[in-house]
């Protein structure tokens, strides 16, 4: 009834394997397009239930216990329902994961502006107004709100060392020792969080914004004391999430609290102002980076360390140094990491956590000592690419990093390159390029899908899976209309509803690979269904064309099945693979850019990315993966900031129009190319994640390209016109 699969390395259990001719990989549009641009996409908001009321969420004013000052002349405003102050909505549905949301304290906020409060109203003009004139006193604790201020938290400090660092950089012939910050940054999902909770008097259906659903249903469970199987959470259509949807969110608790207590259903948005200050931050992190080398740029010694935020008794710590572990060969290792406690809204997940900060600036530090030693960047890189996992010794899965800079290299016309930097102009602007390697750690999750192959030869796809905007939706059908022999038309997918299998989620690149996998286990498990029916051994069944044949028996999909639809459920665990290799995803990103030598403007001309990462499953989708994570390390390298106030730690730029996401106008032609080879280790779909591959290093590109066009080095991202400015002068 259930084929599990466990990934203990890369021999699989006699599996089907896709033969590269049929439908997956194919370059399909999202099937979920057209419902999305014509409206019909229905997303947690839009969700009007009879009887429906609105909550609004009131924030804590500073810091420490709060106290409601006016709550009694609130509640009796006209149309006002209820005011709701309960400690169940103190607690911080940062990073989630775990199933359980961690509890920040009872009553007392622990960053400015964390929503302690929640008016409900018949209309949502009343619960706006009822909310902007409900007074909240905090007592206004003396908390740490700089990283310069916190205390590191000794069990988040962490230190990995190989050989003896200290005697190889001071032996060194080049050496290099710099660093580098990167600034707080925030998910800017165009959706905002936005939660519609029903109560039954039993059960509690939510519509939420959120990724990972079998994660949240147990997070909100846990937070509202309930049994998971009385909390039922959907989410089929999600606007972005960018990791701010990993976990549950503050709409969430409230709007389900509201709907347990009232006995109505209630509709909780946040503001565009609420999704900067509410939701989780990507930490900012200072970086020190030393590099050591030989005449022939052969790294010596390798020196990592960051220090990163978050709140206090919150789990997540960024993993900055994740792709610094295993990028580049050194005999001599040392990194380290820490953790300071501040009160700041909490720290997570935000677009490829580690690498995203981590890559970024290791590789510009690698374009320094190339800068340094004399040697050509890329030809540096190919130099120091390890053979195994340094420190570890583990193999590599598969390893094609010397290809992705080889390939790009050529592909982006790098030859000729004059290493010097400002050595072009045009006008007011220095020209430049610039390149980075890209990794990534691909990473494989649970997951389970099921698929309903029907009597009139169609198939059904379904798991709690959900697509935030990546492709799941076509890309299930893909892999079940490969499995089956049928066309992708041919197969329904729902997905989004926790009543059905639970599927990965869509967090660390993981769900088109893992859930994928369940969907094709799920297939397999009906191929075995219908080889036994035709007496033929799985492995020579074919189906194609809706016909399954074994030998010279030929028939259709309708006559196997004999008026019954015919079920496989599928279920991934990532098994020992993961421990016996070291699985990853890799690229190189080059970038050409023209900064103002008058306003220290860079305006980003082109850019190259090449990625592996496994079989590709989607042609289209992939690569628009690739071009929004480039998009997005354009957006790194030269606009996002979130400031938060020095006195307080709230955030000062909390709209789309002071925290800068890179538009249309910003991002130029951005060329991709994926060479596309299945990893036996990720599984039998060989699919390995690819959506947080392209921010990786995208950004470094840009750094280094800026330094060659003008020389000036940027070091505290991202490189704002007055930082370039002040480097020019
Ligand atoms: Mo992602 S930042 O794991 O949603």
């Amino acid at each position: 009834m259930t084929l599990e699969h466990q990934i203990d390395g890369p021999e699989d259990e006699g599996f089907a394997r896709p033969d590269g001719n049929g439908p997956l990989g194919a370059d399909l549009e999202r099937r979920d397009g057209a419902a999305k641009v014509c409206g019909a996409a229905r997303y947690a908001a839009e969700h009007h239930p009879d009887g429906m009321l609105h909550g609004v969420l009131v924030r804590a004013p500073g810091l420490g216990p709060v106290r409601l000052v006016n709550a009694d002349e609130i509640t009796a405003i006209p149309g006002v329902r209820r005011v709701f102050h309960d400690a169940r909505m103190i607690r911080n549905a940062a990073q989630g994961g775990a199933g359980k949301a961690p509890v920040q304290g009872v009553k007392a906020a622990a960053y400015v502006g964390q929503p302690v409060a929640l008016v409900v109203a018949e209309d949502f003009a009343t619960a706006c107004e009822a909310a902007n004139r409900l007074r909240v006193e905090a007592d206004g604790a003396d908390l740490p709100v700089h990283p310069k201020a916190g205390e590191p938290d000794p069990d988040k400090t962490k230190d990995k060392t190989t050989g003896d660092f200290d005697t190889a950089f001071s032996e060194a012939a080049v050496t290099l020792d710099v660093t580098y910050t990167t600034p707080a940054m925030v998910s800017a999902a165009m959706e905002p969080h936005a939660a519609v909770a029903e109560w039954d008097g039993e059960r509690l259906t939510l519509h939420g914004a959120l990724q990972m659903l079998r994660d949240n249903k147990a997070e909100l469970a846990d937070c509202l004391g309930l049994a998971e199987d009385k909390v039922r959470v959907l989410s089929p259509f999600i606007g972005g999430g960018f990791g701010s949807k990993l976990g549950i969110s503050a709409d969430c608790v409230a709007a389900a609290l509201a709907a347990m207590e009232l006995g109505c259903p209630v509709r909780v948005v946040q503001s565009r102002r609420q999704v900067f200050e509410v939701n989780t931050r990507r930490t900012e992190t200072s970086q020190r980076i030393r590099l050591a080398a030989d005449r022939d740029g052969r790294l010596t010694a390798i020196g990592h360390s960051a220090r990163v935020s978050n709140l206090p008794d919150e789990s997540f710590s960024e993993p900055v140094l994740q792709g610094t572990a295993f990028t580049y060969a050194a005999p001599n290792r040392l990194l380290h990491s820490e953790l300071v406690r501040i009160h700041r809204p909490a720290a997570g997940s935000v677009r490829a956590p580690g690498e995203a900060v981590g890559v970024t600036t290791f590789e510009a530090a690698m374009d320094e000592l190339a800068n340094e030693a004399g040697i050509d960047p890329v030809e540096l890189r190919l130099r120091n690419l390890p053979e195994v996992e340094p420190g570890s010794g583990r193999p590599f899965s598969s390893h094609r990093l010397a290809e992705c800079l080889t390939e790009g290299r050529d592909r982006f016309g790098w030859d000729g390159r004059s290493p010097e930097p400002r050595q072009r102009r045009e006008g007011e602007w220095w020209i430049g390029t610039g390149m980075a390697a890209a990794v990534r750690v691909n990473m494989v999750s649970d997951a389970e899908a099921r698929v309903t192959l029907t009597p009139d030869g169609r198939a059904l796809v379904e798991s709690d899976m959900t697509d935030i905007g990546t492709g799941s939706y076509t890309i299930f059908g893909q892999i079940a209309a490969e499995a089956l022999g049928l066309s992708p038309d041919d197969i329904d997918v729902v997905l989004g509803d926790t009543d059905l299998p639970p599927g990965s989620g869509s967090g660390g690149s993981v769900g088109a690979a893992s859930t994928g996998t369940a969907v094709w286990l799920a297939c397999e498990e009906i191929r075995r269904a219908i080889a036994g029916r035709m007496e033929c051994a799985p492995g020579n069944l074919t189906m194609a064309e809706g016909h399954a044949t074994c030998g010279n028996d030929r028939r259709v999909l309708q006559d196997v099945l004999s008026g019954q639809p015919l079920k496989g459920h599928g279920k991934l665990a990532p098994g020992a693979a993961m421990k016996k290799v070291r699985q990853a995803t890799w690229g190189a990103v080059f970038a050409e850019v023209a900064v103002s030598d008058v306003t220290g403007e860079t305006r980003v001309r082109r850019m190259q990315g090449t990625f592996a990462a496994g079989r590709i499953l989607n042609q289209r989708t992939a690569r628009s993966q690739a071009q929004g994570g480039m998009a997005w390390g354009l957006g790194l390298a030269l606009t996002e900031a979130l400031v938060h106030d020095r006195r307080d730690g709230h955030a000062v730029n909390r709209d789309l129009a002071e925290y800068h996401v890179p538009v249309n106008a910003d991002v130029p032609h951005l060329d991709v190319r994926l060479l596309d080879e299945p990893d036996d280790w990720a599984g039998p779909l060989g699919a390995k994640g690819i959506g947080e591959l392209g921010i990786c290093g995208s950004g470094s590109a840009i750094l280094n390209a800026i330094h060659h066009a003008c020389g000036v080095r940027i070091r505290d991202l991202p490189a704002t016109p007055d930082r370039v400015l002040a480097g020019l002068a």
